[in-house]
């Protein structure tokens, strides 16, 4: 299992772009290849969504097509990585096999006209798939051009259920796998609610959506985990197919989208990697957005990269972003490197003209004319080509992180969420509080390598598993520090209540335990902004509960908080227990935008832990971010601009800015959108 601090197995920096020469005349490509070499592309993705190019009609195989621009771009040094074209199966195959067409929750069968449409459960489209996937393979497996792999492409993207015949098929044989007998199933579902006991593994539907009212949680949750573990198959054919063929070649896959638990599925890979739009967030919130999705993909397997980076504004039917003003392009690049991005490909090389996304703009216009998006983009290829040798080999080993899983844990919330935050992103408020103060920060399975963090946060985790408070203990044990927020630890693998007291397995580590709660059902944003009705003070500091708050009995723990008006008043409300070299706090509540602030500073400076940036006399701009990558032989500190207009940061860690070759200086100036990457000394 690759862990969040590893790099990829790249040797070179990887910068280019997707490029559909299926979708141009001879005359639009004509220079493609030159234009692309003199802007420093050294990768090209191709044939994602040109299955019906290579596959004409069934059985019948023509490559002509790529052999034919894989050699042209390789004859200015331009390197390949292929696509199994999956997520477009051509129309020939929907309609000779209709059974292959994906089925959504209200049991409608999708019809052929876009893409996403077939089902990864059927075992007539996996057969296609390892079909196009093994002619691909062996068609390619000498040229020296083609260099790695992605598959298929973004699974889940537009959406993620299956209630086709073949997915009720696979869900059965799924669960007579997981479960061996039907006498555990129903112990594990708590079948005995509502009369739902089964005869007979046979019996059991998917959870449609067309019941009265709620399906019994753990059944949705094991739908969720099939899924995932159906996508993972369908995509291990396929690699299985391509590292047979060429042992040589990596293979990644374009995440990130809801219902896969991407650390199982990545086992498979070389590297993990992600698409990134930033233009889909609004302004104000677009940097920790990109910020917060690339410290989640580096939690999956460690360093990735982008194979898809915004360029121009996007555009689909019913929405067009605005388009990002010069530099800021260049900015989103090297964010996504700072985070752990080991190559970039800018969507698109050229904006289409026809199909679903005319208007998704990319480096080259419409009338196939370079202009300012070309000239920024060639500005990255050479500052790439320069620090590439550089950056390869670097990783971000954040000091501070926040657990985050993306399949049993966060699964298990979605079927009986109340309207309470998911861990997810209960998370992503933690965290985020730590990337505006500048700390280093990510985030990292509670099962993966947690030896180089200082402090941990579990963000309202409601199923802890025996390996996960095994892990945590460890720990703290080990000197770490450790928050535990309000709801961890109240639920078993199955999704199911436990018999302890809350929080379980985890009691003994906090050295207290939950004696109540409430669900604060008020407005949460009116009852942010008036503290009187219900904070609690920390030597002075309030912090606001928010949608929930739980009194807790102390054990071996000392009292930190107590809350301050309400039911609780007067009980405490946050402990903290030693153990071992760490310590383990307990937080009976969320932690909002204010109160994790509140927390970030008052934790790091009682653990003694310094943002990457000194404070100086002067606060540092708001608009700047900063990231570390390292390895043995050095250390990076990237540093970006996020405004439009120059800033002056007070103070910066003495080193070399590797794309000025200027030494830093006290109240160094950054141009707007701009970028350092200081060498430090
Ligand atoms: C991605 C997808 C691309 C393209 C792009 C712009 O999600 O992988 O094929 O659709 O978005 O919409």
């Amino acid at each position: 299992m690759r862990k969040h601090t590893d790099p990829t197995n790249l040797s070179t920096f990887l910068f280019g772009v997707p490029y559909y020469p299926e979708q141009w005349t001879e005359k639009d490509r004509e220079h493609d290849p030159e234009r692309m070499k003199s802007a420093g592309v050294n990768t090209v993705r191709m044939a994602e969504f040109a299955w019906d190019l290579m596959e004409p009609r069934e059985g019948t195989f023509d490559f002509s097509h790529f052999d034919h621009h894989i050699e042209r771009l390789a004859k200015v040094g331009i390197k390949t990585v292929l696509c199994t074209p999956t997520a477009a199966p051509p129309r020939w195959l929907t309609k000779q096999y209709p059974e292959v067409l994906r089925v959504d929750k209200d049991d409608k069968q999708m019809r052929h006209g876009s893409r996403q449409h077939a089902s990864h459960c059927s075992a007539r489209f996996r057969d296609f798939s390892k079909k196009i996937t093994a002619a691909m393979a062996n068609h390619y497996k000498e040229n020296k051009n083609v260099v790695g792999w992605q598959t298929d492409n973004e699974f889940h993207c537009h959406f993620k259920d299956d209630y086709s015949h073949a997915a009720e098929a696979g869900f059965r044989t799924f669960l007579q796998s997981k479960y061996g007998n039907i006498a555990a199933l129903n112990t594990a579902w708590g079948t005995a609610f509502w009369a739902l006991t089964y005869d007979s593994i046979d019996d059991i539907e998917l959870p449609y959506n067309d019941r009265p009212t709620h399906v019994n949680p753990t059944h949705y949750l094991d739908y969720q985990l099939f899924l995932s573990h159906a996508v993972t198959e369908f995509q291990h054919h396929q690699v299985q197919i391509l590292r047979n063929a060429n042992p040589n070649w990596w293979i990644f896959h374009n995440g990130f989208f809801g219902g896969i638990d991407y650390r199982e599925f990545s086992k498979d890979l070389d590297f993990f990697a992600v698409d990134v739009y930033p233009y889909f967030c609004p302004q104000a919130t677009r940097a920790a957005w990109a910020a917060s999705v690339l410290d989640r993909t580096r939690s999956i397997a460690g360093n990735f990269i982008v194979p898809e980076l915004q360029t121009g504004p996007g555009g689909q039917g019913h929405y067009l972003h605005t388009t990002p003003p010069p530099g800021h392009m260049r900015l989103m690049a090297w964010q996504c490197v700072a985070r752990g991005a080991d190559g970039i490909l800018h969507f698109r090389w050229r904006s289409a003209r026809f199909g679903a996304e005319e208007y998704w703009c990319g480096v080259l216009d419409h009338d196939n004319k370079p202009r300012a998006r070309y000239e920024e983009f060639s500005q990255e290829g050479a500052e790439f080509a320069r620090l590439g040798s550089v950056i390869i080999g670097t990783t971000v080993h954040p000091q501070i992180a926040v657990c985050y899983d993306t399949g049993l844990i966060e699964m298990a919330h979605n079927p009986i969420h109340h309207g309470l935050p998911s861990p997810g992103y209960a998370g992503e408020v933690i965290w985020k509080a730590f990337w505006e103060g500048n700390f280093s920060v990510g985030y990292v399975h509670p099962l993966d390598d947690l030896s180089r963090i200082k402090l941990l946060f579990v963000p309202s985790m409601a199923v802890i598993t025996p390996e996960i408070a095994t892990a945590l203990t460890q720990f703290v044990t080990n000197g770490g520090h450790l928050v535990i927020t309000a709801r961890t630890g109240q639920r078993n693998a199955n999704s199911q209540v436990i018999s302890e007291t809350f929080p379980g397995l985890l009691a003994t580590l906090v050295g207290a335990t939950v004696e109540g709660w409430t669900r604060v059902n008020e407005n949460a944003a009116q009852f942010i902004h008036d503290p009187e009705t219900g904070s609690f003070e920390w030597d002075g500091l309030g912090i606001e509960r928010s949608l929930w708050m739980e009194t807790l009995e102390v054990n071996t723990a000392r009292v930190v908080a107590k809350w301050t008006v309400g039911r609780f008043a007067r009980t405490p409300a946050v402990t903290k227990n030693s153990v071992g070299k760490g310590s383990c706090w307990y937080v009976g509540t969320y932690l909002d935008e204010t109160s994790a602030s509140v927390f970030a500073e008052k934790l790091t400076r009682e653990i003694g832990l310094s943002p990457l940036l000194p404070e100086a006399t002067e606060p540092v701009p708001d608009s700047i971010e900063v990231c570390v990558r390292e390895s043995e032989h050095r250390k990076l500190l990237f540093v970006l601009n996020h405004a439009g207009e120059p800033v002056t940061i007070p103070q910066l860690p003495q080193g070399i800015d590797l794309l000025t070759n200027i030494l830093t200086t006290p109240k160094h100036p950054l141009a707007p959108y701009g970028v350092m990457v200081i060498k430090l000394a």
